[in-house]
């Protein structure tokens, strides 16, 4: 084995980097988050990791609900002061244009091209780390980020939506041009001797 052994490191690479939106306190909170993952399409789950010290955990531990909302890298700087103040020494919720879930209420992000109204349905704590497992309730998209076709409406490209990903480099990145398309790429390899 050719491999350098760099230690326990949870590297996966790249992640979404997404602003959590919760009520806490009565007021809309919004933090960054990198630690954002799909947990199936059908039911429709995502995971959230959080420190359970946040201001924002509390807010989603009271409402059961949150939003994702996901930036553009045009975004990155309001993105990265999200994640370096705390809801509980500085007011974040004038940061955003604020709409509300028709089903939870909870906050979404007017300027982000796509947010996720979400239900909390587990939560897991290990260690530190509060796991919220959540359904999407609903998808809502800004209209210049919607493509018509054929078979009805689907998302734009991702070299349209123009996601800021993240690496536990600490480097902030963007994506590059698609290179296959799923499910088609693959062809039986010769197998290794
Ligand atoms: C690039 C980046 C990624 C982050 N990812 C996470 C994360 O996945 N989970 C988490 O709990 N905090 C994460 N943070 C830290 C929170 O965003 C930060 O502590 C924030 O101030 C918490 O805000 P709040 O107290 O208002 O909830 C991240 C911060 C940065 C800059």
């Amino acid at each position: 084995m050719e491999k350098i052994k760099l230690g326990v490191i949870p590297l996966v690479y790249p992640t979404p980097i997404v602003l959590i939106g919760a009520d806490v306190e009565g007021r809309p909170n919004f933090t960054e988050v990198g630690d954002c993952a799909i947990m199936g399409i059908e039911p429709a789950l995502v995971a959230i990791s959080l420190n359970a010290a946040h201001y924002t955990t509390g807010g989603i531990d009271g409402s059961g609900t949150f939003s994702i909302n996901i930036p553009h890298t045009g975004q990155l700087s309001i993105t990265d002061y999200c994640g370096r103040v705390s809801g509980r020494d500085v007011d974040k919720s004038a940061l955003f244009r604020v709409f509300r879930g028709e089903q939870t209420q909870t906050p979404l992000i007017e300027e982000c091209p796509v947010g996720l109204e979400c239900r909390v349905r587990e939560t897991v704590q290990i260690e530190q780390r509060r796991i919220f497992i959540a359904e999407v309730l609903e998808c809502y998209v800004s209209p210049s980020f919607v493509a018509e076709t054929e078979g009805g409406r689907r998302i734009a490209s991702l070299n349209r939506l123009d996601p800021i990903l993240y690496a536990l480099d600490n480097q902030y990145y963007c994506v590059g041009p698609p290179v296959g398309v799923g499910y088609q790429e693959g062809v039986e390899p010769t197998p290794k001797t």
